[in-house]
């Protein structure tokens, strides 16, 4: 995967090879064995940087291609990271917003960019051993914590050594007896190098009674698949290509988590849990991609269970456009979305998510005086990084509140990721065809009451 050949434009890539070329001539020839006076050492300085921003993924066994627990283990990256991080690179974070706007924001302070580069700078050196802080450690590899119950695929699915495979979705039922209250929720892949991404959902009937909380925009909303049969055809999938739709019949689904590079886990903000009902199936939508060889994948989800005492329901939601047309070769499609309150809610985050061709994500909120503010804005949507946005300050909505959102899109050749620019794309599951779709956390602000069977 190479997320920055898609990334820039051909002329962005030349300046910034022009930038790092400068740099490294400019500072090759510093490299001294022993620090120089003022310049900060991995022991004391750097290694409580990675340890607390990187290790999470820059360890052995994770997404990230290196690991970053050791001096050994940094020290060839040296430069790398120097540059990585001074254009912002790493640590992936595609928010504009305002530093300390999110929870789970992802990014360094001027002053840890400013440790690292004199760092680099100044000959990367090792400092007294003794200065080093333990190295974080992960209970069993969960980046979370060791999980309550771990849920695995019934059994090992099997990949052909080459050609795309479909979507799979695999059922694991809990046989949970009464509800559960979930802190967290982690996605560990059996093979990373096959599991491309995972959407994890709950199917399971529901026990409260729920009043309506978001109503979607009646025009829009629907998916080809809602849509009378003939109405408006499905994207045709390239051929040779089988499609196996989820199972028909269970009960509805939400979406709980996702997994895919920069998001493996959910966790439910202080004082909130996400409510499981009893008896609930676990349905994984896998996309895997074949590496050559053929090769097995036994994917599981771990959930940690709320410690807390009367959390409140962070429920998922969702809001959508899905009777777009993304004409063959366009390329700057937008295409909107909104959704209204029906009551009074708290907002903890969202979850912009759009196949290849998505390139730049916005979300404004609109009071009903008609204030308007934008919530979240994604300038550089890489479907590489999916990312719920938590709020840290989460938003308080009124009833009669609206969100809007924007996707746009690039289904022109320029787009490297593009699977097929002379194709008009509509909505579907599948990685040729396209989304427009929102994920949203909120808790509504009427309780649900128990269904009297
Ligand atoms: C959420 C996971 C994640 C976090 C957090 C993260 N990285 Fe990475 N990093 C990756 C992945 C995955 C790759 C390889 C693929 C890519 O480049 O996108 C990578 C690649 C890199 C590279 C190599 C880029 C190249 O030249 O190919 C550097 C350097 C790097 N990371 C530095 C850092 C530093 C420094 C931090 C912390 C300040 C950090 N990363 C935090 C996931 C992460």
């Amino acid at each position: 995967m190479n997320r920055r050949s898609r990334f820039l434009t051909l002329g962005a890539t030349l300046a910034w090879c022009a930038i790092v070329i400068a740099r490294s001539s400019a500072f090759d020839g510093q490299y001294a064995a022993k620090p120089a006076e003022g310049v900060p050492t991995f022991s004391k300085d750097v290694a409580p940087i990675l340890f607390k921003n990187c290790a999470g993924c820059h360890r052995p066994g994770e997404i990230a291609p290196m690991s970053f627990l050791t001096y050994e283990d940094v020290r060839p990256w040296a430069k790398g990271i120097r540059d990585e991080v001074a254009d912002g690179t790493m640590p992936p974070w595609h928010a504009d917003a305002p530093h300390g706007t999110f929870l789970n924001e992802r990014s360094l302070t001027a002053a840890e960019k400013d440790t690292i580069a004199r760092w680099a700078n100044g000959g990367a050196p090792k400092g007294d051993p003794k200065d080093m802080p333990a190295a974080p450690s992960f209970a069993d590899g969960w980046m979370v914590g060791k999980p309550d119950v771990v849920l695995e695929m019934t059994e090992p699915y099997t990949l052909p050594a080459d050609g795309t495979i479909q979507y799979e979705y695999f059922y694991i039922p809990t046989n949970f007896t009464e509800p559960k209250w979930v802190k967290s929720i982690e996605i560990r892949p059996g093979n990373r190098e096959v599991v491309h991404h995972v959407l994890v959902y709950y199917r399971a009937t529901p026990d409260m009674q729920r009043t309506p909380v978001l109503r979607p925009n009646a025009q829009t909303a629907r998916t080809p698949e809602d849509q009378p049969p003939g109405a408006s055809p499905s994207t045709a999938p390239p051929s040779g290509i089988r499609v196996s739709p989820p199972k028909r019949g269970l009960p509805p689904r939400r979406l709980l988590a996702t997994y895919a590079p920069g998001t493996v886990s959910q966790t439910a903000p202080d004082g909130t849990a996400f409510r499981l009902e009893p008896g609930g199936i676990i349905e994984l939508q896998m996309h895997y991609t074949t590496k050559g060889e053929p090769s097995t994948d036994r994917t599981k989800v771990g959930l940690i269970y709320s410690k807390e005492t009367a959390p409140l329901e962070v429920r998922p939601g969702q809001f959508i456009n899905g009777s777009f047309t993304l004409p063959a070769g366009a390329a700057d499609v937008a295409v909107d979305a909104d959704v209204e309150f029906l009551q009074d809610a708290t907002v903890w985050g969202i979850f912009p998510h759009t196949h290849l061709r998505g390139k730049k994500w916005s979300y404004k909120m609109i009071l009903p005086d008609g204030t308007t503010t934008t919530i979240l804005s994604v300038p550089k949507y890489d479907f590489n990084w999916q990312t719920y946005y938590m709020f840290k300050e989460p938003l308080k909505v009124t009833k009669g509140t609206k969100i809007v959102s924007t996707a746009w899109y690039d289904n022109s050749p320029a787009n490297k990721a593009n699977p097929d620019p002379k194709m008009d794309v509509r909505w579907g599951d599948q990685t040729w065809e396209e989304m427009q779709y929102t994920g949203i956390l909120f808790t509504p602000a009427v309780p649900p009451t128990p269904i009297v069977k």
